[in-house]
């Protein structure tokens, strides 16, 4: 698999198949993500990687628990008209993939809370780093994600990743034995093998066009 097959191919799996993955392939691809690159080489990131009755154990605890408080905020964005737009897209076409109508609420909010089990994947990946770190780390740490999400295409697997963990960090942290006091939660990532058939996983998805993104100079 290139690069390109790689990032084309790559796409947020919300529903995966009942298969397990084994623990040399999860392995193999987070040590070659360790050669993702960080500002002054901090390497910030730090993960726990569940599967099998960890994993269960851990959503049995997630399961019927309120959404607790964020201790940081990912919807800031969402009050400029341009990025509030961005996210009604995705969130229309991933809805009406699943058959769920515009005014079903209690359906809207049953499909965001299949995040809660990570969309039934066999493996999650739970991401954090020290509180220390600010917005230079986080962006390290997002090159490591994707490094790691590529690397999992190159061996046929899929992931979401899953701010929507952050409501549970305070399980998270308790659950994994975390330091609540030094320790951030970041985000879930869940992995398996998609469903090839699921219409959630195949609706189509937009970006904005690259004029808008991105200056060229002094190529004419
Ligand atoms: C850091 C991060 C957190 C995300 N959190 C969630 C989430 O909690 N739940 C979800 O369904 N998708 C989540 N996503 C997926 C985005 O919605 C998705 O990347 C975006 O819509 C682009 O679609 P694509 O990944 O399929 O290309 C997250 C993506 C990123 C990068």
């Amino acid at each position: 698999m290139t690069v390109t097959e790689a990032v084309t191919t790559r796409r947020s799996v919300r529903q995966f198949l009942d298969k397990p993955v084994p623990y040399e392939v999860i392995h193999r691809v987070m040590d070659k993500a360790r050669w993702a690159p960080s500002g002054c080489n901090y390497q910030p990131w730090q993960a726990t990687i569940l599967t099998g009755q960890p994993l269960a154990d851990l959503r049995a605890r997630i399961a019927g628990q309120p959404l607790g408080e964020l201790e940081y905020s990912w919807d800031a964005p969402a009050a400029h008209e341009e990025y509030k737009a961005r996210l009604g897209g995705v969130s229309a076409k991933m809805f009406e993939a699943l058959g769920i109508a515009r005014d079903d609420t209690a359906g809207r909010m049953a499909a965001m809370a299949r995040n809660a089990t990570n969309f039934d994947a066999p493996v999650l990946l739970l991401c954090y780093f020290p509180r220390f770190m600010l917005e230079p780390q986080w962006s390290d740490t997002g090159m490591w994600l994707q490094t790691i999400a590529l690397l999992l295409r190159e061996e046929g697997l899929d992931s979401c990743f899953q701010e929507f963990m952050a409501f549970y960090a305070k399980e998270i942290r308790a659950f994994l034995g975390l330091d609540p006091e030094s320790t951030m939660f970041f985000c879930g990532m869940a992995i398996g093998y998609r469903d090839p058939d699921a219409p959630v996983n195949n609706f189509a998805r937009e970006r904005v066009p690259l004029e808008e993104q991105v200056r060229f100079l002094g190529w004419d």
